[in-house]
């Protein structure tokens, strides 16, 4: 007992030691007078991650990597000789631990400097990328992203906690995106936040002549035919699934196809369709899918058959995520104005903007309502779900049979 007491304090000890690496590494972005050497670190690897050269690697450990960890054991050291000064030494023993910890990343990096101890560099192993972005401890495909993706975020180096409270978890900025339902009124909501924060949307629309303004892409599509979109799709970065329908007090048959067949089915193979367009190993850090589930997954929404079209839709994808080649976020949006629902109490345009500040801090499950229950019930059906289907489902192995050696076959 006392022993996992001092572990998950000197656990404790490392995180002000990463906050302020991370916050080095802004600067390094930002900051003029560290701005050339931390450039060196970005020169020294290809898209592979494989170094340029030995000399530029090496070059990198010196300017870039032994600084950063001086900074962080100087930064630690004055705070705990504060601390030592104002309460006492022994109540900062974990904050030298993490002055400890920090200055083993400068002997780690002298000797990779060296040619040694190059196992130290995990975020820089080379090879195709074998994982998603993980969510709170970052990988190499987290890291890619700030190398390939964009400069200006992903700055975290081992916790995930800075990017999300600065909004850099996930650059938008560039990227293109294609939205389902574009002609409704969340779809032209989210056509606007997207170009706002600098992506570039494309309207998804089984509507004829719509004008979706300048300089926004148009594509029509039907359920049914997804598949004739793959060619448009391998060249989207972020497909956002939104169509839906609100079969609202129907029950004959007819009805119940149309829901399935709009909310579920089409919404399924489109996802599938465009996860198929996942064929290269950069897909895996750059590809995503957002899915408008709706809050109808865990709350009433007095409609049965768009409940249980969106239910199973929701059911679908947290099975599916379990071992999706790329991130797949969920949507789950309370009540909003529109032409599916005429009373709703939130407007479509803030629901929008909050989608994209939520995704830019990496919420895998984006939560918009007024409803402060589905913030509670949501996430314990997810993670509960989720498990369930881990335990009695399995994926599918790569040939070799390990999952760690690139599972899908990315290129
Ligand atoms: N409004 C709410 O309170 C609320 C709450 C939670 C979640 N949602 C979800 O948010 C999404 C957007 O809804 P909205 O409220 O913005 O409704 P909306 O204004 O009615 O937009 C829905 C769009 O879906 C597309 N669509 C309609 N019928 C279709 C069909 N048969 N097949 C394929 N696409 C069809 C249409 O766009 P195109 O003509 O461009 O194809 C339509 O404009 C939906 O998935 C909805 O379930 C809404």
């Amino acid at each position: 007992m006392v022993a996992t007491v001092w572990i998950a304090l000197a656990l404790v000890s490392v995180v002000p030691a990463e906050v302020i690496r991370d916050f080095y590494h802004v600067a390094g972005h930002t900051w003029e007078p560290i701005k050339q050497w931390h450039n060196t670190h970005h020169k020294a690897f290809r898209k592979d991650l494989t170094m340029v050269s030995f000399e530029a690697f090496s070059k990198a450990q010196w300017c870039n990597d032994v600084p950063e960890s001086l900074v962080m054991g100087a930064i630690g050291a004055i705070a705990a000789t504060g601390a030592g000064m104002a309460f006492g030494w022994v109540s900062t023993w974990t904050l030298w631990l993490g002055v400890i910890y920090s200055l083993g990343f400068g002997v780690a990096a002298i000797a990779r400097s060296q040619n040694r101890m190059m196992w130290t560099d995990l975020t820089h192993e080379p090879g195709p990328l074998t994982d998603n972005p993980a969510r709170w401890f970052v990988n190499r495909t987290y890291h890619w992203r700030h190398h390939f993706d964009s400069g200006n975020a992903y700055y975290c180096g081992t916790l995930t906690a800075v990017d999300k409270i600065l909004g850099t978890a996930l650059s938008l900025q560039g990227k293109t995106v294609a939205v389902t339902g574009a002609s409704g009124t969340l779809g032209r909501a989210l056509l606007k936040a997207l170009k706002v924060a600098g992506a570039r949307p494309i309207a998804l629309t089984t509507s004829a002549n719509v004008d979706f303004g300048p300089r926004i892409p148009v594509h029509q599509w039907q359920p049914g035919q997804e598949h004739e979109l793959q060619s448009k799709l391998a060249n989207v970065d972020i497909l956002i699934i939104n169509h839906g329908i609100n079969e609202a007090g129907e029950r004959s048959p007819e009805a119940i196809a149309k829901a399935y067949e709009v909310n579920t089915m089409s919404a399924w193979r489109l996802m599938e369709t465009f996860l198929d367009t996942v064929t290269l190993s950069k897909h895996r850090a750059l590809k995503e899918v957002w899915v408008n589930t709706s809050e109808a997954e865990v709350q009433p929404a007095f409609s049965p058959l768009y409940e249980m079209s969106k239910r199973a839709i929701g059911d679908i994808i947290t099975l599916r995520r379990l071992d999706a080649p790329c991130v797949i976020r969920k949507l789950v949006l309370g009540p909003f104005k529109s032409n599916l629902n005429p009373v709703g109490v939130m407007d479509a345009n803030f629901v929008a903007r909050g989608i994209v500040e939520l995704a830019k801090r990496d919420f895998r499950d984006i939560i918009v309502t007024i409803n402060p229950l589905t913030y509670v019930t949501f996430p314990l059906k997810e993670v509960s779900k989720s498990l369930y289907f881990r335990m009695f489902s399995k994926g599918k192995r790569s040939p070799h049979g390990s999952k760690a050696s690139n599972p899908i076959g990315l290129k």
